[in-house]
């Protein structure tokens, strides 16, 4: 019963879809959460306060004072109070007020004000779902840390079939439900993560680069956020995205770029994760204008070493930070990788054998040995890249727990 007892802020917009808020209010209350709605003179339009405050068991707030005795509706009481906001529906228009700060009303002062986590479901016409402008604002929410619970397909008001439909209250509740049973054993951690490849400009057009793709550094860093840590994510470029709103995306192209912020976050982290596929070396002079291709002659390229990100952490680290490093080998792997540990000075290693089908670049598993400062060595089968970021967090960190 992981929504028992939890407090939850309730915004209803105006949309045909608010029918469904009445059903979402019965079922929170149902599971043991305490409910209090909020709605926008649009919503009230769609539903009455009459029936929700009485599905909900507390007065529905709307405006900023209440009718006739003139007391005041604290929107920073309820941003205090909430474990959880969810707005459901939430129209074009509400979404729009959210991500532009227009607070015209009770449910987007009430949100300005949250503390707690903020879910929306959008709901509204297919066009105006696509629309760009509705797009740019989901965008934008979602980088603010609003996670978007993706409205369904189906008939919609208008009688077209389409992507718009508010999710079902019994899908809002699961996902919420989930929200609340993530482990939090890393909450109040700060974890620093690199991950993808670095770029090494050549020319305007060309770059030094390598085939990692990023996926086990993002799959590491979710997992750190999903158990309730901080996480700054320092990447190297790649198509992925990210879903958890505790992850701060930091992207970098090259080396040196990569360098300079992990540097820079690293003193107040309690932890780094070094997953990117770092170029070793650069360009010594990147050419200003495209290098022209000249008949029948070669082209000479001079590089020079990047810096040592892992190292750098490594020389800098103090007691009580804990530093873990991944080694890619393709032979004499586990004396390399016991090595690397050793000159960077990490606490732990991940070994990864190009050797292993599946494991490495691109691909969505991996097969890792993690190997210890203190002489473990914990060996896995093949696994999803989520699965063997949830291993390494509970092998590096549990154990951690007993070392420092
Ligand atoms: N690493 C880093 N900065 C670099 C090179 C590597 O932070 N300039 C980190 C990687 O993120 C990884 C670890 O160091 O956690 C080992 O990377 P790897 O490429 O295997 O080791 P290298 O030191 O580059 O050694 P080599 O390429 O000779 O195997």
């Amino acid at each position: 019963m992981s929504l028992q007892g939890k407090h939850i802020v309730l915004g209803i917009s105006g949309s045909i879809a608010a029918y469904k808020s009445a059903v979402l209010t019965r079922l929170l209350i149902k599971k043991g959460a305490e409910v209090q709605i909020v709605i926008t003179p649009a919503g009230r339009e769609f539903i009455t306060s009459v029936t929700l405050s009485a599905l909900s068991g507390k007065p529905v707030v709307s405006e900023f004072f209440a009718q006739g005795d003139g007391t005041w509706h604290s929107h920073v009481e309820l941003g205090l109070w909430a474990d959880l906001m969810v707005v459901a529906p939430a129209t074009a228009a509400t979404l729009g007020k959210m991500a532009n700060g227009i607070a015209d009303n009770m449910l987007i002062t009430t949100y300005l004000s949250m503390k707690a986590p903020v879910f929306v479901a959008p709901a509204m016409d297919l066009d105006m779902f696509q629309h760009i402008t509705t797009q740019r604002n989901l965008e934008t929410l979602q980088r603010d840390g609003v996670r978007i619970i993706d409205p369904a397909t189906g008939e919609l008001a208008s009688h077209l079939e389409g992507k718009g439909r508010m999710e079902e209250p019994e899908q809002i509740v699961a996902i919420l439900e989930q929200h609340f049973s993530e482990k939090s054993d890393l909450a109040g951690k700060r974890i620093l993560i690199t991950a993808g490849p670095t770029y090494e400009r050549i020319d305007p057009v060309r770059f030094i680069g390598n085939f990692s793709s990023g996926k086990m550094g993002f799959a590491l860093a979710e997992e750190c956020a999903a158990r309730g840590a901080e996480v700054w994510l320092i990447t190297g470029p790649t198509a992925l995205s990210l879903s958890h709103p505790a992850i701060r995306r930091i992207d970098v192209e090259s080396a040196g770029e990569m360098h300079a912020a992990a540097l820079q976050t690293f003193p107040e982290m309690d932890m780094a994760i070094l997953s990117a596929a770092v170029a070793d070396y650069r360009p010594e002079q990147m050419a200003k204008r495209k290098i022209k291709r000249t008949e029948g002659e070669g082209l000479s390229l001079t590089l020079i070493p990047n810096p040592d990100i892992a190292a750098a952490l490594g020389h800098i680290k103090r007691e009580g930070q804990l530093l873990i490093g991944f080694a890619l080998e393709t032979d004499n792997e586990e004396v390399n990788a016991l090595r690397k540990m050793e000159r960077k000075q990490l606490d732990f290693i991940i070994l990864n054998s190009l050797r292993d089908e599946g494991a490495g670049f691109g691909h969505d598993t991996n097969k890792v040995t993690i190997l210890s400062r203190s002489g473990t060595k914990r060996s896995f089968e093949l696994q999803t890249k989520k699965e063997v970021a949830r291993n390494i967090i509970d092998t590096t960190f549990s154990s951690s727990q007993i070392i420092y």
